[in-house]
């Protein structure tokens, strides 16, 4: 009710301020008793030469609607109760209309890019890759709620000098039937292998460059062993993506800018930015160190295959934005990608975001991937799960497809942990509290989701014209809810921060739990029908906050 207010607002104040800077003023009230709403005079008094309370009293004298009932100044507030019949009609109608599309955009040709999971070949996929997975992927999803084009990049790391050191290791101790079989752990163990036994013999290095260089230049053997151990890790996390129900429109990883990197480095000579340092080429960056572009030995790095990519998607998508979801430890090289962009004259490079986020801790420690102690994701997500059965077989053994849904509900735990706390915060991982039916959790909210499903189903609702008017006092708050879900859907894709949805989810689904307990839904009485259509709305934006997220919301639990 925000925006119709600040209409109402904006009209009372002759256009004075436009519609969104009024939105954006509008508080709530610091108690109940004030009011629903309150806008401060504060900014105008001095545009205006007014005070502040003379500005109210006069907008006050001014608002009449029907969505508001009662109007007061008080200390340079306008302090407003809005007509919470005439609310509570606008949005439920809204939402037995538009369901799921309740909140969406309307979509324009505008596209939007998003680089996330993007982890490395014959590399473990690490709890850092799993949280710019979900992250991601939700901001994908808001992304086209917001009426985007949004076109999903999986940036693998499947280039680098690293790929030297696993070829000359697979030559020296390589087992192919086992790595075949367990491609990933098989190819850590030779890589972490090659560390060690450089550490006495330098010479294992200098095999390394050349495998690499011999690799860049387009070797036959080279190749098919790279491309080798690309399948083998891509066929490992493709499982992973089956179980997270995640999709990408795109793999152009690493490798593909192969091919693209001569003429942005050369590009970078015309306008003169190259520099040479110790046979290497940078770009000098005024605040920051150096962007490192070539190696002595002419080998490209991370940051130049990132600068390719940024040129040749701009060509390819013209996207208006463009986040890459990394761990907030790569702040640097994103910081420094950006500007290297800019001072190529770009002006699109204040398109490009960096989306961090925090690390992922167990007990408050960081889980480590180093020295091959790894935890791995299929494990964790296996055990997740797991653990949504067995409180399934205590709480409802006659559950049909309990597989189906002990899935839905792990996975669903672990999605949620991720996204209910702001991105930037380390998150703690705790298989216990994430899957906690009455904590703030994920399986909390598909629960609420699934009460109403069978409350929808035994009170037999059926769609039909309604009129919302004896809900009852419990039901304003969850239509206060309703009525924001619009909001939240814009501002969590403005501030790229998906945590705004999952904790709408939260306090809806709460609100919702509070009312039925107050509220008799399945009596036989004239009210019923409406309550049921109550219900219904908030089950379908439970479900739809859900999905935003990347969640499932199953009918039974
Ligand atoms: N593969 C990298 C890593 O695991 C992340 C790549 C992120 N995306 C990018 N365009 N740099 O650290």
């Amino acid at each position: 009710m925000n925006q119709p207010i600040a209409a109402l607002l904006a009209n009372a104040l002759n256009e004075e301020m436009t519609v969104s800077e009024i939105e954006k003023l509008i508080e709530k009230p610091k108690s109940v008793e004030l009011g629903d709403l309150a806008f401060p005079c504060f900014a105008l008094a001095k545009k205006l030469r007014k005070s502040p309370q003379v500005i109210a009293s006069e907008v006050a004298g001014k608002l009449s609607d029907t969505m508001i009932q009662e109007v007061n100044a008080v200390s340079g507030y306008v302090n407003i109760f809005v007509n919470q019949q005439s609310v509570t009609e606008n949005v439920l109608q809204a939402i037995l209309r538009e369901k799921e599309q309740y909140g969406s955009l309307t979509p324009a040709a505008e596209n939007v890019v998003i680089d996330y999971s993007s982890p490395n070949i014959a590399k473990p996929f690490s709890m850092g890759h799993l949280r710019s997975t979900v992250i991601g992927n939700a901001l994908a999803n808001i992304a086209e709620k917001n009426g985007y084009q949004v076109v999903r990049i999986n940036h693998l790391g499947d280039w680098g000098t690293q790929f030297g050191k696993l070829i000359v290791a697979y030559k020296l101790w390589g087992d192919k039937a086992a790595i075949e079989a367990s491609p990933i752990q098989e190819l850590l163990k030779i890589y972490v292998k090659f560390h060690d036994v450089a550490q006495t013999d330098e010479s294992l290095n200098e095999q390394a460059r050349a495998s690499f260089k011999s690799l860049e230049d387009g070797d036959e053997e080279a190749l098919a062993l790279w491309k080798w151990f690309r399948d083998a890790s891509l066929q490992e996390f493709a499982a992973i993506y089956e179980v997270l129900g995640i999709r990408f429109d795109s793999y152009a990883g690493e490798a593909f800018y192969n091919d693209k990197m001569d003429a942005v480095v050369e590009e970078l000579k015309e306008k003169d930015l190259l520099t040479q340092s110790e046979g290497a080429f940078v770009v000098e960056l005024e605040d920051m160190p150096p962007c490192l572009i070539t190696k002595t030995d002419g080998a490209t790095l991370y940051a130049t295959r990132d600068l390719a990519a940024a040129v040749y998607r701009k060509k390819q998508y013209d996207a208006k934005k463009t986040f890459y979801v990394v761990g907030n430890e790569q702040a640097l090289h994103f910081k420094q990608l950006f500007k290297v962009i800019n001072k190529m004259g770009y002006e699109w490079s204040k398109d490009l975001q960096h989306v961090a986020f925090g690390m992922m801790l167990k007990d408050g420690k960081k889980m480590s991937t180093r020295k091959g102690k790894v935890v791995l994701l299929a494990d964790v997500l296996a055990e997740a799960i797991e653990t949504a059965k067995r409180n399934i077989e205590e709480k409802n053994q006659a559950l049909e497809q309990k597989e189906t849904v002990a899935e839905q509900v792990g996975v669903g735990a672990v999605i949620f942990n991720d996204l209910k706390n702001n991105r930037m915060n380390d998150i703690d991982f705790s298989l216990d509290q994430m899957m906690n039916f009455e904590g703030e959790t994920g399986p909390y909210v598909q629960y609420t989701y699934a009460r109403i499903s069978s409350l929808l189903k035994k009170g037999q609702y059926k769609e039909q014209a309604i009129e919302f008017d004896a809900l009852g006092e419990y039901a304003w708050p969850v239509i206060q809810l309703l009525e924001q879900f619009p909001i939240i859907v814009q501002k969590s894709f403005e501030q790229a921060d998906p945590s705004q949805v999952a904790k709408f989810s939260l306090q809806l689904a709460r609100a919702f739990n509070k009312y039925y307990a107050h509220t008799k839904v399945l009596v036989d009485d004239e009210w019923q029908q409406m309550k049921l259509s109550f219900a219904y709305c908030v089950a379908t934006v439970l479900k739809d906050a859900l999905r935003l997220l990347g969640i499932s919301a199953p009918n039974q639990m």
